[in-house]
């Protein structure tokens, strides 16, 4: 199971892709957990102190992907990074730090940024664990097709407007690099609104997969620094129900 979360910034990702690896950890999967945000913290919503982020290694970078003279590998050798780097967490996860690539942005032509491409690709396509992949905000990361491979990307939206025409572009995109399944959770939903949220992404193409509710319970959490899935409330009972559903999704293929 291979699954990226994505969607405009602020509304949720995070919270829901630490939860949801914790969960899938319960349910017996051994669980990459990996934060692709350059602004890194899934780390708090899993439940991991002190992961260095791998761009760190630069030496480790230069010697896979550097070449001489402006001429740098297109294919590094990436398939240990996770070993060497992945620090495990609680419930069977274990959580792997990308980082940033320092003047990065779209296709940036640099050994950083074919290291990071590889990387991504390695880790979605060649491992066995479920991944779970927490993605920067926006949609930018889709012009560099680093989630291009997943299984399902999930795309969360909040009740508004602005949220919903972030998803539509993201399914827009996401079909462009041919992704197989995108589906949007509502999080922060309240009673009031999710009709007219559900009608809006059905307007879109955007099957729902979950609805999490605003829960004071994680606010809570995240105040304190403890993971979401450890103070159980309606929102973590939401997410199970989530992960019901995104593996009935999968199991039926
Ligand atoms: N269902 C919810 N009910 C209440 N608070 C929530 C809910 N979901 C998330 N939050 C809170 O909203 C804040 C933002 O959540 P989170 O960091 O997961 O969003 P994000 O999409 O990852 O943000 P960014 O785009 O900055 O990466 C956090 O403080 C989190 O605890
Ligand atoms: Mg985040």
């Amino acid at each position: 199971m291979k699954l990226a979360f994505v969607g405009k910034g602020g509304v949720g990702k995070t919270t829901l892709a630490g939860t949801v690896a914790r969960l899938l950890g319960r349910r017996g999967y051994r669980v990459l957990a990996v934060d692709a945000d350059p602004d890194m913290n899934l780390h708090s919503a899993l439940g991991v102190e002190g992961v260095e982020p791998v761009t760190e290694h630069e030496e480790l970078i230069e010697e896979r992907a550097g070449g001489q003279r402006g001429v740098y590998s297109l294919t590094p050798k990436v398939d240990d990074v996770a070993e060497r780097f992945a620090v495990p967490g609680p419930d069977d996860t274990s959580l792997l730090v990308v980082g940033t690539v320092e003047a990065g942005g779209a296709g940036c032509m640099c050994p950083a940024g074919s290291f990071l491409k590889a990387l991504l690709r390695d880790l979605i396509v060649k491992r066995e664990e479920a991944v779970v992949l927490d993605m920067e905000a926006g949609i930018e990361h889709l012009g560099r097709a680093s989630a291009r491979n997943v299984d399902v990307m999930v795309a969360v939206v909040e009740p508004g407007s602005r949220s919903i025409e972030t998803a539509e572009r993201v399914r827009r995109l996401a079909g462009d690099i041919g992704v197989e399944r995108i589906v949007a959770v509502v999080n922060r939903a309240d009673e009031g609104s999710i009709d007219a949220v559900r009608e809006r992404l059905d307007g879109v193409g955007l099957d729902v997969a979950g609805v999490v509710p605003r829960d004071d319970s994680l606010v809570k959490a995240d105040l304190e620094n403890v993971p979401p899935v450890e103070v159980r409330g309606p929102a973590v009972d939401a997410i199970e129900e989530l992960v019901d559903a995104l593996e009935g999704m999968l199991g039926e293929e």
